[in-house]
């Protein structure tokens, strides 16, 4: 699926709910319980590291970046050398989440944003993040979660388009994540908030409501496959599937911090 996205993707950069408003405002969450130190920093799933980039410029991270898609991988690199100063303390690799090609107690932060739901085995990916993490550190991430209200059909029909093993609740990442040996998991639901905070209805068409937009999308759908070359029209598409689903409830965002101590 991701092969199939690159021309688009590679057009917004970042790909997941909410975009720079949702990576700046899962730093402040996590810095409100406490966190501080961003030195070295695994990204899971960076895709083309927007969000690399970002703790670099941020925070003077140095940041390690895993992704499954090699096409991806290899913009995020041509990206990073074309922002010099911040781009040679971003180092990224292929790897699958599950694996990762670190030695323990590598990092101060793992970070991700929307790349878990596509993991299969989530036991033994929180084991490898538990591995990398220093004692003390902090595993933060976002992702899509389930609230139970869509039709198990429905919910299966979702995954399968996006290319998802299952959606979690906020529940069942809290009992995995203790299970892994995390401590102090704190949740925050942010669905509708993400919506609100990314009105489509202004970046396209600017004059629309949010409803009214989305209606004028499903309108217009057979001739929109033909401007894919447009930016705005790609990712409108691939919100469609989305949005709606969050803004209704029957799905939800969240952020996740935990925290990791070692004996
Ligand atoms: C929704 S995108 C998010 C990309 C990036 N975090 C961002 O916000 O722009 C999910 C990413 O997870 C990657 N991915 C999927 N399965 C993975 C796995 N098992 N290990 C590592 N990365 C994976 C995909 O290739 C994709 O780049």
């Amino acid at each position: 699926m991701y092969n199939q996205l690159f021309p688009y993707l590679s057009q917004v950069r970042s790909f997941h709910v909410g975009e720079e408003y949702a990576t700046r405002r899962l730093v402040l969450a996590a810095q409100t319980v406490g966190m501080t130190i961003w030195e070295n920093v695994l990204d899971i799933g960076c895709g083309f590291g927007t969000s690399a980039r970002f703790f670099t410029s941020e925070f003077g991270s140095a940041v390690a970046g895993v992704d499954i898609n090699r096409l991806q991988v290899c913009e995020c690199q041509r990206l990073n050398e074309s922002e010099a100063l911040v781009g040679d303390q971003i180092q990224v690799t292929v790897s699958n989440g599950v694996d990762l090609p670190y030695a323990q107690e590598s990092f101060d932060v793992v970070w991700s944003e929307d790349c878990f739901s596509h993991i299969p085995d989530k036991g033994r990916h929180f084991a490898e993040v538990r591995r990398v993490l220093r004692n003390g550190g902090y595993l933060v991430f976002s992702d899509l979660l389930t609230t139970g209200r869509l039709a198990p059909t429905e919910e299966r029909e979702f995954c399968a388009s996006w290319c998802l093993v299952q959606l979690e609740s906020a529940e069942s990442y809290r009992e995995l994540l203790e299970a892994a040996g995390f401590h102090e998991v704190k949740f925050w639901s942010v669905g509708r908030e993400m919506v609100q905070a990314h009105s489509l209805a202004d970046m396209a068409r600017g004059d629309l409501s949010y409803s009214e937009y989305v209606q004028w999308l499903h309108k217009n759908r057979q001739c929109l496959s033909r401007q894919w070359s447009d930016q705005s029209f790609a990712v409108s598409l691939i919100r469609l599937k989305m949005y709606p689903f969050l803004e209704e409830r029957a799905l939800d965002h969240g952020f996740v911090v935990a925290q990791i101590l070692k004996s």
